[in-house]
């Protein structure tokens, strides 16, 4: 009773939604990564610094480049997967804060001028984003998986460069047949939250 969003939304975005493990063959467009994107874009970040940046893998050639570097575990299914995506962090994000924080303009230098700060920053900001990124599939009506068992230096190195972080592969599309484990258990209220 106390939420606002209606509880078919609730169930699509969290209590129904699976990490999915096998998906059809249905084909996810461009037009729906798009429709995804500008929807969590608007997802909060520190100074609006927005670090995220999405790798689409879609050729054959460089899926089989990106399955070398994951963990066994997940090389078959990432081979399947309609879309995969690589998001990582850019470490340069300052050079956009500018723009993206016209009022404060000095925060590209005043703030971000180190690059071990803005590192720290945005891998918290880019992980944020990954969240909102992994929310917004699924409100388009996909499943995701996301990983990070895989050799995150080989994934720099064979499709990113130096100032960019990778934080994760999510495959994309829709469930398969036995998409998912059973449901693990979640902590419950009283074991996380704290009122001093
Ligand atoms: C950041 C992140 C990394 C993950 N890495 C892997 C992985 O490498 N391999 C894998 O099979 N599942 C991976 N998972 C899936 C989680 O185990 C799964 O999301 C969690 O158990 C919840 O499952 P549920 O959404 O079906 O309830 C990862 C999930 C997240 C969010």
């Amino acid at each position: 009773m106390s939420l606002v969003l209606d509880a078919a939304a609730q169930d699509l975005l969290f209590r129904e939604a699976r990490t999915a493990n096998t998906f059809t063959d249905e084909p996810v467009t461009d037009e729906q990564v798009r429709a995804i994107y500008d929807l969590v874009k608007y997802g909060p970040t520190s100074m609006n610094q927005s670090p995220l940046r999405v790798t689409l893998v879609r050729s054959p050639e460089a899926r089989e480049r990106l399955v070398q570097h994951l963990a066994e575990g997940n090389r078959s299914k990432t081979a399947a997967a309609p879309l995969v995506a690589i998001l990582s962090a850019d470490n340069e994000f300052h050079e956009e804060l500018p723009h993206l924080f016209p009022h404060f303009p000095q925060a590209k230098d005043a703030v971000f001028g180190e690059r071990p700060v803005r590192e720290g920053s945005a891998a918290l900001n880019a992980a944020l984003q990954a969240a909102y990124f992994i929310i917004g599939v699924r409100a388009a009506g996909l499943a995701a998986g996301p990983m990070t068992g895989l050799d995150f230096e080989g994934v720099r190195k064979e499709f990113l460069d130096d100032d960019h972080t990778p934080l994760m592969v999510v495959n994309i599309g829709r469930p398969g047949p036995d998409a998912w484990f059973p449901r693990s258990p979640r902590l419950e209220f009283e074991q996380v939250v704290t009122t001093v």
